[in-house]
Order: structure tokens, then sequence, then C-alpha cells
């Protein structure tokens, strides 16, 4: 067994991409060989996530198709597909591809384009997203995601007394980061009113409670810690991952607030990387609407449970907080190319760790955390990741 290493690492502005899902991996892809010095020619594998290129652009078998792209045709090549979670279960499986000794030098990444740029509207692609709620028992209710994870927090509301004003402040933060990332989606700070006095689009989140739908794509290169000495870019290390489900239907769920996959993957992150929550510098969650932050930062036991709504409120998540929470703006403002986005994840937390994360950079963060959660909190991948100088 050998220990991986991410040496580079690539990605789009999130956002409206009229480009074909083969162009916008490639900007990625490129940067992030560039970033590592690596040659197409030293890649001899190819770890994909995709959730919804078939429903979306007509367009599978895409592992092969970027390879083809990219100049690497002829490595093995998969795609994975988890709802939101699924190009940090790619991460992980090149990682263990990597600490087998199976593969030496690994392309992983993420692409998605979600926006009208694919020809469909809101209500298109808001119905192509629910194919990921249960099939028999959620969608012919008409479940949305903003629906499951608005009856989510209702339940987190009912038994804590979280606010609507504790879930604007997610948001408020959140579009606070994001004015200092220039890839995210939205570059400019928003009011507590601002979120209160927006439409509401279920209950209890208004507009600004969600993410919006956004085009990018994501990648990273994954080595060995022996190969990583040999390759330009600065080494991040892979210290844990923690992979876990739950069931799909909300109805069968044991614990509507508690999110068991979340806690369960984080239990082994933090058990594989022989760290606890206190040793963190700096967390991304998968904060897909405001309710959604809130129970993240309870399941990584960030914060007690039930404290979770006030944590905006009080700074705690704030770029300067104890545990900053999404500094790239999260999925609430960077944006949500669902495919893409556990590896972009991944390339903010291996900025902030090598210091090259700008105006949003946490000082001296040395230890990071990446939650990424797929579908009706059915399935999370956590990766724990640690800077090597
Ligand atoms: N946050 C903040 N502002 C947003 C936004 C968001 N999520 N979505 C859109 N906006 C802004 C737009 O920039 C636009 O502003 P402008 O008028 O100044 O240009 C305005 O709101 C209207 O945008 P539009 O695209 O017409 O919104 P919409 O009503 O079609 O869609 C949502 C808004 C919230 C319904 C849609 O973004 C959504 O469903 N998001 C959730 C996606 C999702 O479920 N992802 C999976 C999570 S698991």
């Amino acid at each position: 067994m050998t220990d991986a290493r991410v040496v580079g690492v690539g990605m789009t502005d999130f956002g409206v991409h009229e480009q074909p899902l083969p162009e916008l991996f490639a900007d990625a892809a490129f940067e992030a060989f560039d970033d590592a010095g690596v040659e197409g020619a030293d890649v001899d594998a190819f770890y994909l996530g995709n959730a919804m290129g078939g429903q979306t652009e007509r367009d599978t078998h895409l592992a092969p198709t970027l390879a083809t792209h990219v100049g690497i045709a002829g490595v093995p090549c998969q795609r994975y597909e988890d709802a939101c979670a699924t190009s940090s279960n790619a991460f992980k499986h090149a990682v263990r591809a990597v600490e087998a000794g199976d593969h030496d030098v690994v392309l992983v990444g993420g692409v998605e384009r979600c926006t009208p740029a694919t020809g469909l509207d809101t209500p298109e692609m808001t119905s192509v997203f629910a194919s990921a709620a249960h099939r028999q028992y959620e969608q012919p209710t008409g479940l949305t995601f903003p629906g499951v994870f608005g009856l989510l927090t209702t339940r987190h509301m009912h038994e804590y007394g979280t606010t609507e004003e504790d879930l604007a402040a997610v948001a408020v933060k959140n579009h606070r980061h994001g004015t200092l990332n220039p890839r995210a989606q939205f570059g400019k700070e928003i009011s507590v009113d601002d979120v209160l006095e927006g439409p509401v689009v279920a209950s209890p989140f208004r507009l600004m409670d969600c993410c919006p739908f956004s085009d990018g794509a994501a990648a990273v290169v994954v080595t060995s810690d022996e190969l990583a000495e040999t390759f330009d870019g600065e080494p991040v290390g892979v210290s844990g991952i923690g992979h876990a489900t739950d069931v799909i239907p909300l109805a069968d769920k044991a614990d509507l607030t508690a999110t068991r996959s979340a806690r369960d993957a984080a239990s082994e992150a933090y058990e594989a990387a022989g760290i606890g929550p206190d040793e963190l510098d700096v967390v991304e969650v998968h904060d897909c609407f405001t309710g959604a932050e809130v129970l993240a930062i309870e399941a990584l036991d960030l914060v007690e449970d039930g404290e979770g709504g006030r944590a905006a409120v009080e700074g705690t998540t704030a770029l300067e907080g104890r545990i900053p929470v999404n500094p790239s703006g999260g999925l609430k403002a960077k944006g949500h190319p669902i495919g893409a986005t556990g590896v972009a994840q991944l390339v903010e937390l291996t900025e902030q760790l090598r210091g090259d994360a700008g105006r949003r950079q946490v000082e001296g963060a040395e230890r990071a955390l990446a939650h990424n959660l797929g579908g009706d909190a059915a399935t999370t991948v956590v990766t724990i990741l640690e800077g090597m100088t």
C-alpha cells in the first residue's frame, strides 16, 4: 500500500457555458495537467463523475468520450453516478486504485451542464434532478429537491427552533465568501432581508436559500507519495475518506435531521485520518440549500446537534470564524454543476492547503474536510485532506 497525493487541480468558472461537455471538461483537465506538470502520456487511468448527461444532453459513455478529447484514450476509464455525490465517489475509487498500486497517475474529474444552455428550462431541469428521488415512493408525489431539503429543514426548525433568519444567515455568509472567489457564479453580497423578501421556492426556502443551476467542470491529478515528488504540483495528502448510504425514502428514515449517511461517512473519515473535528482548519460542505449546511455541520460534529442554525448568525462558520465553512462560496454562491461539485470542493481545499486561495485564504490551513452529499441525503462521501509542508 502507498499513500495517495493530489498533485494538480483545475476548474472552470461555474455559471453558464455554451460548450459541449468534452470542451468544458478539457478546460479543467488541461489546467490540472499544467498545475501538476504531467503530460497526457503520464496518465494511466481516468475516473469521471457525471450524473445526468444522458438525460440532459443525450450524451452517455462519457468517460471514453472525454478521454479521447483530452488525448488519453487507451487508458482504462469509468464514469460514476451518485446524484450530487458523483465525483467525490470517482475520487475515492481513484485514490483506492493508487493506494493499491493498480495505477500510478490518475485523472479524476467531474463535469455537468444544468443551465438553460442545455435547452432545458427550470421546470424541465427540476424534473431531471427529481429522478434521483425514490422512483416508486417519491417521484409520483411530485417531490423535488427543494422539497426534499425543505422537509428535512422544517423538521430541524420544529425540533430545535431554527428560524428563517438563521437559514438566511447561511446564504448571506456564503454569498459573501463567493465575492472572494473569481470562479463563483454569484459575486454579489446579499442581506438577510434580501433572502427573506424573496419568493418561496419550497417552504421554508426562498429563492436565495437555494443553490442555482450551474454548468462547470473540475479536475484533479492523483498519484502516489513516491511519484508526487517527480511532478511540479505541490502535493496534498489524502488522509481519510468515508463513504456511506442511508435509505432513500424520507418516510423510511430513522431520523430526518441526523442525516445518517453523513454521520457514518464522517466517522469513517475521521477514524481513517486519525483526527477529530476540532483538528480541522477549513471545511467545504454540501449546501445545496441553506438548511443542508445546518444539517451538515451537525453531522460532521463541528457544532452540537441543534446548534447548526445559529452557527452562521454567530459567525462560527465565517471565513474568520472558529471553523470556516464554505470559503469558496459553497454550492449556494459558487454554483452546483452536479457531477462537478465533489471534485470542485477538493480543488478549493487543495488551494487552501497550499496557501493559494487568495482573498478567501484561511490562514495557516493544514487540515481540510469536504462533505459531498447525494440525493435524499442517501449518499455521502467525506474526504479529509492535509497539507504536506
Ligand atoms: N440564488 C440566488 N439568486 C438566484 C438563484 C439562486 N439560487 N437562482 C436564480 N437567481 C437569480 C438569477 O440570477 C436571476 O437574477 P436576475 O433577475 O438579477 O438576473 C433571478 O434570480 C431569476 O433567475 P431564474 O433563473 O429565472 O430563477 P428560476 O426561478 O428559474 O430558478 C430556482 C431559481 C431557485 C428555482 C433554481 O435555481 C433552483 O431550482 N435551484 C435549486 C437547484 C437544485 O435543486 N439543485 C440540486 C440540489 S440537491
